[in-house]
């Protein structure tokens, strides 16, 4: 598996040091708010993020899992997303919501995520990814709380998959082109 590795991005140092630097930032962000928060894991690549960054934030919090794909440009449902596992919860409007993601790219998942769960009137949606790759937005997103920008490069490990595959990498790792061109 290491060998599939061009290079270490984010080792687990780094890691270690992104998730207390986003964990003590939502502390402060939600320590005197008057509505439970929700911590909204978007499976799969977010679940070591989440599993780590949640262990370091004090507060009393609740998890909620969702699944999520979005259709990639230039199919018809350009833009849309499909739900795969939806949020069992009602009465949004009594919770702050905050989703957990693993990168954003298009920016398409999360915008539409967004606005879906505050089209349920939640109290309130802010969005939290440990990567970013800015440079490939296809529209307008910017996550509330960012681990780290990265360049346009395809990266596996920490949860995130190259065809399943890669997740149980504890480092975040650069892929060889190779194994997908
Ligand atoms: P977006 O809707 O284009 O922002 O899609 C974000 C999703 O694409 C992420 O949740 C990942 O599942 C996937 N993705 C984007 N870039 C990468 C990558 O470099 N490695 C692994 N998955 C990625
Ligand atoms: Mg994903």
């Amino acid at each position: 598996m290491t060998e599939d590795v061009e290079r270490i991005l984010v080792d687990e140092k780094e890691l270690d040091e992104i998730t207390t630097r986003l964990a003590n930032q939502i502390t402060q962000d939600y320590k005197n708010s008057t509505k439970p928060l929700i911590l909204i894991v978007i499976l799969k690549g977010s679940l070591n993020f989440a599993s780590d960054l949640m262990r370091k934030i004090p507060l009393p919090l609740e998890i909620e899992f969702m699944k999520v794909s979005s259709y990639g440009a230039g199919t018809k449902n350009s833009g849309e997303i499909k739900i795969h596992l939806d949020l069992i919860r009602e009465e949004l409007e009594k919770y702050d919501l905050l989703i957990i993601e693993d990168i954003v790219d298009s920016g398409r998942t999360l915008a539409r995520l967004t606005q879906l769960l505050k089209n349920r009137n939640a109290n309130s949606v802010k969005t939290c990814t440990l990567l970013d790759k800015p440079s490939r937005r296809e529209v307008e997103f910017t996550p509330d709380y960012c681990g780290k920008e990265i360049e346009n490069e395809f990266v596996i490990g920490y949860g995130l998959d190259y065809d399943e595959k890669y997740r149980n990498l504890p480092y975040v790792g650069i892929l060889k082109r190779e194994i997908y061109s």
